[in-house]
């Protein structure tokens, strides 16, 4: 674990070692059906990609989210209060905080992201546009654990946790997920979260399946990564992008389906597909307003506000941990 000081923020460096990523790789081709944690899609090129997914037309999350929160800053703000430790796990761009900054005027801002290169240029920029803000940024796989380094005394602790992020966990997880937020932010503290809708299958489909192929290159990515960081020899051609609403179990599924039999290797290990054969990238949970409030108040969290687009498509949660 390392800290600099470099001009206006603060850089934590908790990143997990390269070694967790072919370890998980490898456990996961093993599988029975094959899966890559979604965690793994942001390098570089996959956090890029990603930001293109969210300015598609079909990729409607980012954009109503967004317009929630333009749209309810100053109503956000005021049940948040001013002078608070604003924390974003999995911060990315930082595009939707921005929103939120002058409304909020948090006494410091503490981006958490697995990607660090990424982390620390949009840190660096935020600090360039914000010069009264404190960044505190911390490198880190939330999904592992999630300590905050810096952690001053008798300041309101509020976690945002936008995009549906949390789509990504199992429900069960996500409601473990929400009880670590409860704890870190403390009694009294806040939960700002954006949650995606169960809605048409059509919709949905078409979200994950942009005319302009983004989504599948994003998808594609994560073996062009494997590739070059664990000395994998993914043909990538002889993949294809495939996602679809499952609505039994209320999620999009995303997988790379193998277009042939063939034998790839990663590293010393060699991994046998069948023609047809997929591996499961991505879950991408999908609530009702009343069935995330349940998983949130199972977690300690008291529903304060909920914001919702007319369309109905996305919402946005305020909860406070319970006394
Ligand atoms: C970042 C998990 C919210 O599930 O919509 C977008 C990721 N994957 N397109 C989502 C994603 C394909 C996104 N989350």
């Amino acid at each position: 674990m390392s800290s600099q000081r470099t001009g206006a923020i603060q850089f934590y460096d908790q990143h997990p070692e390269p070694v967790d990523f072919y370890s998980e790789v490898i456990t996961g081709l093993k599988q029975e059906q094959k899966r890559i944690p979604p965690k793994f899609f942001y390098d570089e090129t996959g956090s890029k990609l990603f930001d293109q997914i969210c300015e598609l037309p079909e990729y409607y999350p980012t954009r109503t989210e967004m317009a929630l929160l333009r749209q309810h800053a100053d109503e956000i703000a005021a049940l948040i209060g001013e002078e608070c430790l604003l924390i974003e796990p999995g911060s990315g761009s930082s595009q939707k905080v921005r929103l939120l900054l002058d409304a909020l005027m948090p006494r410091a801002y503490i981006p958490m992201d697995i990607s660090r290169r990424y982390l620390f240029d949009v840190a660096q920029q935020l600090a360039d546009e914000y010069h009264w803000l404190d960044v505190h940024a911390t490198c880190v796989d939330f999904t592992a654990k999630m300590e905050l380094q810096y952690c001053p005394e008798d300041v309101h602790k509020v976690a945002f946790f936008p995009g549906s992020s949390i789509g990504n966990f199992e429900p069960e997880d996500a409601g473990t997920f929400l009880a670590n937020i409860a704890e870190m932010v403390g009694k009294g503290g806040g939960l700002l979260i954006g949650v995606d809708l169960k809605k048409s299958a059509d919709t949905l489909n078409q979200a994950y399946n942009d005319k302009q192929s983004v989504t599948a290159e994003f998808n594609l990515n994560l073996l062009n990564r494997i590739n070059r960081e664990l000395d994998g020899n993914f043909d990538i051609d002889s993949f294809e992008h495939r996602a679809f609403y499952n609505s039994r179990l209320g999620r999009i599924e995303m997988h790379l389906l193998s277009k042939r039999d063939q034998i790839i290797t990663v590293g010393e290990q060699s991994i046998c597909m069948t023609n047809g054969e997929t591996i499961h990238t991505e879950n991408s949970y999908k609530y009702s307003v009343e069935e995330f409030s349940a998983l949130a108040s199972q977690a300690g969290l008291a529903q304060i506000s909920v914001w919702i687009d007319e369309q109905q498509l996305f919402s946005l949660h305020y909860y406070q941990v319970r006394e």
